[in-house]
């Protein structure tokens, strides 16, 4: 662990246009560093780095950051890597966190079993390729399936001696410690000579993405239904089989160029794959994807396609895996199979032409392939119609995305021939859940000054339940004018004297309106920023915008360049959009401040009152008390939102 001064350092030391440097070619720009894009091609560019903002953002891509997230996207490094290569590049000593024993133990032993499985792999490969037995047997096993020679070196394909002890036996006379072989899972030791686990086994090594070996799976060339078909490694320092996905070491240039990765089952459907010209594809190894292995992919593309062989049986199996790829913002295609076929024997029936066009023909976006597949089991059961469009939905209320939310929607709706408004109330309900569930919202307390009356009609849809954009407009004006100041008139009546100015400054006035009437933002990344304010104002700090971008959190420096870069001046596009037709420059950004406070606030009353509206409807079982406190609750809240309509005027959408 690099330890946090240590990364300060490195904050404070990185040029970014430096760094960036190093990768693109930079052309000063005014203030500004323009480029081409290094993320896509294009000929005019748009890819432009702000030395005094500390960021980068790339406009047809809509990537953006800080140094270290550009590396981290550019150079597909971690975290630590990026602040490795910073730290390397301006010669900062990098500290790191004191490891306690077991942390030293720990990384001793996954060095180890790094050096033995590196070993191992050498020597199956060796064994396969060089030896009787392993040409005989392991070497005409591949051939006779249809692999290349070409292709069983690309995957370091191996073998494993049927002898017994062969493999076991040489490793120690190499001076390999047993406990290592033992903890890799190559050797097993049942109380006499330990013997190989992967006897008589082909082998299929495993790699990390940097294509280092740390692991194998074996599969057994015998018919015998009765012995397993493959043995994988045991999990072991090294080798953690929720972390890793079968050849994406040897897929990652093509997922990248191709922005898709495909998903299949097998070991041998990913050979096969490469094999007929399909270079994108990864495997889970079996098991449904864990988020660790989405998290992987990830790095590489959001566009999945999941192939699958196998009856609607098998396919509904994996709905709830599919579930979890909507939730990290993925997007879903899959591809099914024609009967009795597999990745791996399709694809080696069809040229390598026809191939990708079946695959192409055949790729359906998951939630239509889903809702499908429902209906027709449904087969206009009315009952199990009903149980289908739940489950629709809560798919679809997994997507982070509001705008891909409501595309679904629609869409699906068409489909299941249900009105979208059905299927909206339906979603809105799964969604309070969950932002109560996550965010433990609690009710913006009433402000003082805003009592009675009432009477303004509310004319709001109520279909978005996320104040996302206002916060981000809030976030926005912080960052951009935080530190301007506002004058207010001390407006004392009796006061014979001129009346003085108050002055506040913009960031001040913000975290104070927030704070008077307790509203805590939904969204964490907005969270964080506002505390950081929060915490610069209590220690009287000014909070440079540039201080933010270098957050350490990457999705709020995220954030911050997104926002920095879009940062635009009070423009006449903006007080277009927004109604506002202030008379000075002073007056201009008060109006701004205020709007964005009252549109924030207004949301999240209209959040809060769109769930006690929610309560009233479905809870027909409460009682006389609960249903008053309910109703109590709301007109109060119906108060406050037309007491801050009037005094937002005319300037509410
Ligand atoms: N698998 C496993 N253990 C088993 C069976 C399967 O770990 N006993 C995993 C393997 O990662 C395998 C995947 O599940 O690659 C898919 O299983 P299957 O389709 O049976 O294997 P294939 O890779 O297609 O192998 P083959 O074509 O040689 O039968
Ligand atoms: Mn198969």
């Amino acid at each position: 662990m690099i330890n946090k001064e240590t990364i300060d350092r490195i904050f404070d030391a990185l040029i970014i246009e430096d760094i960036i440097g190093e990768f693109v070619h930079l052309k000063k720009s005014g203030a500004n560093f323009k480029a081409r894009s290094p993320f896509t091609d294009e000929k005019t560019p748009s890819f432009y780095v702000s030395p005094s903002k500390g960021i980068f953002k790339c406009f047809s891509t809509g990537k953006g950051g800080n140094a270290i997230s550009f590396l981290m996207e550019h150079e597909k490094m971690t975290y630590p890597e990026a602040l490795r290569w910073a730290a390397g590049k301006y010669g900062i000593e990098i500290i790191e966190e004191k490891l306690t024993e077991e942390q030293v133990e720990q990384q001793n032993d996954r060095e180890s079993i790094s050096v033995v499985v590196a070993f191992a792999e050498k020597y199956f490969i060796n064994t396969l390729q060089e030896t009787e037995e392993g040409k005989a047997i392991g070497l005409s096993y591949f051939y006779e399936r249809g692999f290349r020679e070409d292709i069983i070196r690309k995957f370091n394909l191996g073998y494993c001696p049927d002898k017994g002890h062969e493999f076991t036996k040489t490793a120690l006379a190499r001076g390999y410690k047993l406990k290592y072989l033992l903890d890799s899972g190559l050797s097993k030791d049942t109380g006499g000579q330990p013997f190989d686990f992967y006897k008589g086994r082909v082998i299929f090594p495993i790699h990390n993405v940097s294509g280092k070996v740390i692991g194998f799976g074996g599969r057994t060339l015998r018919k015998d239904k009765k012995i397993a078909k493959y043995f994988n490694s045991p999990e072991n320092d090294l080798y953690n089989k929720s972390r890793v996905l079968y050849g994406l070491y040897q897929a990652k240039n093509a997922v990248l160029k191709k922005d898709e990765c495909y998903l299949v089952e097998g070991y041998t459907d990913v050979i096969a794959l490469h094999q007929n010209g399909i270079e994108n594809v990864v495997s889970s190894s079996g098991t449904s994807l864990t988020e660790g292995q989405i998290k992987l992919i990830k790095r590489y593309t959001q566009n999945i396609t999941i192939l699958f062989d196998g009856d609607a049986a098998g396919i509904k199996a994996a709905f709830r895996g599919i579930d979890l790829l909507l939730k990290n913002g993925m997007n879903v295609k899959v591809v099914l199979f024609p009967e009795g076929e597999d990745p791996d024997s399709y694809s080696q029936r069809l040229s390598t032409e026809e191939f990708s066009t079946f695959l192409s023909e055949n790729s359906k976006d998951f939630m239509v392939f889903k809702t499908d597949l429902l209906l027709t089991e449904a087969n206009n059961d009315p009952i199990k119609k009903a149980g289908l469009i739940r489950d629709v939905v809560e798919s679809i209320s997994y997507i982070p995305d509001a705008i891909k939310r409501s595309i679904y929607l629609k869409e699906c709706s068409r489909l299941m021939d249900i009105q979208e408004s059905v299927l909206i109330s339906e979603i809105n309900t799964l969604l309070r859940v969950k932002i109560k569930k996550e965010n433990n919202y609690s009710q913006p307390e009433l402000p003082k000054q805003l009592q009675d009356k009432s009477g303004i009609p509310d004319n709001t849809k109520t279909n978005s339940l996320s104040c996302f954009e206002q916060e981000k407009d809030l976030v926005r004006i912080l960052l951009t004018y935080g530190n301007r100041i506002l004058y207010f008139d001390n407006n004392v009546e009796d006061s014979k004297e001129k009346p003085e100015s108050i002055k506040v400054t913009v960031a001040e006035y913000l975290i104070k309106e927030l704070q008077v009437d307790q509203v805590t933002l939904i969204d964490e990344r907005c969270k964080t920023i506002i505390n950081e304010y929060s915490r610069a104002l209590e220690n009287n700090d000014f909070l440079e915008p540039r201080h933010l971008s270098k957050n350490e959190n990457l999705e709020v420096s995220k954030l911050c360049a997104d926002i920095l870069a879009e940062a635009y001046e009070l423009s006449e596009n903006w007080t277009d959009k927004h109604k506002v037709y202030p008379e000075t420059e002073d007056m201009k950004l008060k109006k701004a401040v205020k709007d964005v406070i009252f549109r924030l606030k207004l949301k999240h009353i209209r959040i809060r009152s769109n769930e006690l509206q929610e309560q009233l409807k479905t809870g027909e079982d409460l009682d006389d008390n609960k249903l008053a406190e309910i109703l109590l609750k709301k007109v109060h809240l119906d108060k406050v939102k037309s007491k801050l309509s009037e005094e937002f005027g005319t300037t509410i959408i």
